[in-house]
């Protein structure tokens, strides 16, 4: 399996604190605060391999130009610094290792007691490209705000979290499943495995649509989308959804490294009757 990432605190509890922090205290981060995500950046293992530039964007470089500038429609406050990746266009599984890398930066930002928030909708991709120096072949799917929290949350940011239902999460009983698609997987029989699921579940995913599903068979966990189509539509610039199975992979690496399961990602699909005709298969992972 790939290198072990260890934070300071147990998975489980940063995946519990971390939420979509959407009001900062305006004051930016220490030098060495920045360095220390940098290193931590440069130091990731990806699961699919591909080479991301990750960076840190200072909202100052960012030309303001429209009502985007800022991220998400000005709805985060306070915010000086975001984390940045790029990636070369049409990279295979390019969306799954940004959610990955990018996941593992907002749980490694949480240890350090820094707010965070995904902006993957709308943000000046433009703007904020130029100022990471984005070449002509390189997209920037997503950045994160970081920062250290406001001690009052703003209207907008109680607004956005209220819209989103950002609090609430599916039942695992649908989104988990044994054997067919027709058997939710119960905790009961694999229990053991039930905190790594449950590290799945808590994650964030664009507009908390949350479309992993996963399905235990033959010895392996299968990653597939439940796609929703009208959404990617109306977001073209990026895969989110693609990103946010990134993420589902990112907890589910951590968590079962945490408690000592090996395994490994293989492009292992299984054969499977009745499959949702939206799902898509993403991975496998593989225990051994
Ligand atoms: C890939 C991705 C893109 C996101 N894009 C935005 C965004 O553009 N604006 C925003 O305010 N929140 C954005 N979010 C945050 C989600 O709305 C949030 O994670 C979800 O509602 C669950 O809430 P929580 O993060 O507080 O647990 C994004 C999250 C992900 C994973």
């Amino acid at each position: 399996m790939a290198k072990k990432i260890i934070f300071n605190q147990p998975l489980a509890d940063l995946i519990t604190k971390r939420f979509s922090c959407r009001s900062f205290d305006g004051r930016g981060l220490e030098p060495g605060v920045l360095t220390a995500l940098e290193k931590f950046s440069a130091d990731l293992e990806l699961p699919f391999r591909n080479r991301i530039r990750f960076g840190i964007i200072d909202k100052k470089m960012v030309r303001a130009e429209n009502l985007f500038s800022g991220g998400s429609y000005g709805m985060i406050k306070g915010v000086r610094y975001y984390l940045s990746a790029l990636i070369r266009k049409g990279t295979p599984h390019g969306w799954e290792d940004i959610g990955f890398g990018l996941e593992a930066l907002v749980l490694q930002a949480t240890s350090l007691d820094l707010g965070s928030c995904w902006i993957g909708g709308v943000f000046d991709r433009k703007n904020f490209g130029r100022a990471i120096g984005i070449g002509p072949d390189e997209i920037l799917p997503a950045v994160i705000a970081i920062g250290r929290p406001a001690e009052k949350r703003s209207w907008r940011d109680r607004l956005v979290r209220w819209s989103a239902r950002g609090d609430l999460r599916k039942e695992a009983a649908a989104i988990f499943f044994n054997n067919n698609w027709q058997t939710p997987l119960a905790y009961a029989d694999m229990p053991q495995w039930k905190p790594v699921l449950e590290s799945v579940r808590l994650g964030p995913s664009a507009s908390n649509k949350q479309p992993w599903r996963i399905i235990h068979h033959n010895g392996a966990f299968h990653f597939f989308l439940d796609r929703d189509k009208a959404y990617s539509a109306m977001m073209p610039f990026a895969d989110l959804q693609r990103i946010d199975l990134g993420i589902a992979m990112c907890h589910f690496q951590l968590a079962a490294q945490e408690l000592g399961f090996a395994g490994e990602w293989r492009d292992e699909e299984p054969e499977l009757t009745g499959t949702p005709l939206n799902f898509e298969y993403i991975i496998s992972f593989v225990i051994q």
